[in-house]
């Protein structure tokens, strides 16, 4: 393993492009092995985690032919309490993680016989998951709709708060003596085929053992990288509201509560802090990140189908992210195919939840140059010629 002397600062073992919560875990995780890592980003913290609810949803957020990814989400949210503990006592941040489980209800037939098969399937998949009568889930949460029909509780998907959590991060990477370069990464620069370092929009050339690509839906158009290996990530736009519920209010409700509504997933994702989140639409429109009227209206229509009460609430924040969704919908994890060049990218609606075994399993393959069991099915080699595909303008 090589170190940094004094002199060369900007010269790296480990080289992140993204400031996003997978490239802060990764570098941190890096730097705890000792090596010399940076993350090239103009916000570091920033990005899809400002957006972000939190969700911690393994098992109700299953969906068929996803149980490979199930194993790696599951693993994720194993590890959280401890990555929870030690985040927390090396940099005295409070992540607002809240293992407040979740309540998935149906406020009709159809919605009912599309729980009834999510919880079969999350049985035969050996998840803990109670289906209850829509009075058991009133008397749960009182806030729900008279109409619930009946929902699925899960006491083991959790939440925490993206903000703080990336916050955190920042802090810990700080700490252990990551350096951020505030600008953004213009091109991968190749060397003798191999990566090398990248040269930044202001024009600083920094140079790295190796490099890992963690841009999240940026992921796609990185110039410099071959064409070929370009990561087949794109941006999948998710709009997410912030209402506050008033102390009079609380507690408004207990758990994450969700549904799909006519087709379309909603959830309320309640912080201890009184922030209530509310998300999240999922729209295929490139780079647009416009908060819409429409998505909006949709939001709180379903929203309020679920909880009437919620129009009472003062509406506090809009905002639209971007998910860096991939062809299976699970990450891409491991060498890209370019000598010095790792990907951490494609977490699409899991980022949250995939941070700590994303940064174990990274770090373990910057330092020891191998890729931990539980990754492997996630090389960015399964998708073989798919590597190909047309990538997003
Ligand atoms: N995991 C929640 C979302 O992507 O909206």
């Amino acid at each position: 393993m090589s170190s940094r002397t004094s002199d060369t600062s900007d010269t790296f073992d480990v080289l992140v492009i993204g400031g996003g919560l997978i490239g802060l875990v990764t570098a941190w995780r890096a730097a705890q092995r000792g090596l010399a890592a940076a993350v090239v980003d103009p916000e570091p913290g920033g990005g899809a985690a400002r957006v972000a609810a939190g969700m911690l949803a393994a098992v109700t957020e299953l969906h068929y032919g996803e149980e490979r990814l199930l194993a790696l989400n599951l693993e994720s949210a194993r590890r959280y309490p401890d990555f929870v503990a030690e985040l927390t006592e090396l940099t005295g941040h409070d992540l607002g993680y809240r293992r407040c489980g979740t309540l998935a209800v149906a406020l009709d037939a159809d919605d009912r016989a599309h729980l009834r098969e999510l919880h079969a399937l999350q049985r035969r998949s050996g998840l803990e998951s109670e289906w209850l009568s829509g009075r058991e889930c009133r008397r749960l949460e009182p806030m729900l709709a008279p109409g619930v029909r009946g929902g699925l509780r899960v006491d083991g998907d959790h939440q925490i708060d993206p903000r703080r959590l990336a916050a955190a991060l920042v802090a810990a990477c700080e700490r252990s003596g990551v350096v951020f370069h505030r600008a953004w990464a213009e091109r991968l620069d190749v060397v003798r085929d191999r990566a090398a370092g990248v040269t930044t929009a202001d024009g600083t050339e920094l140079r790295a053992g190796q490099v890992v690509l963690a841009a999240g839906s940026m992921s796609g158009r990185l110039a410099g990288v071959p064409r070929a290996l370009l990561p087949p990530v794109r941006p999948v736009k998710g709009q997410v509201l912030r209402l506050t519920v008033p102390r009079r209010y609380a507690p408004f409700l207990s758990r994450t509560v969700r549904a799909v509504v006519r087709g379309s997933h909603v959830y309320l994702v309640p912080r201890e802090n009184g922030e209530l989140v509310v998300g999240a639409t999922s729209e295929e429109l490139g780079w647009d990140t416009t908060v819409t009227a429409g998505g909006v209206y949709e939001l709180l229509r379903d929203a309020h189908e679920l909880v009437p009460g919620i129009t009472e609430l003062p509406l506090t924040e809009t905002r639209a992210g971007l998910r860096p969704g991939s062809p299976d919908n699970a990450p891409l994890l491991g060498p890209s195919g370019l000598d010095g060049l790792v990907l951490a990218t494609g977490h699409y609606r899991n980022g949250v939840l995939l941070t700590p075994v994303t940064g174990d399993v990274l770090a373990r393959l910057l330092a020891d140059g191998e890729l931990p069991e539980e990754a492997r099915p996630f090389t960015p080699r399964r998708f073989g010629a798919a590597l190909l595909v047309e990538q997003p303008a």
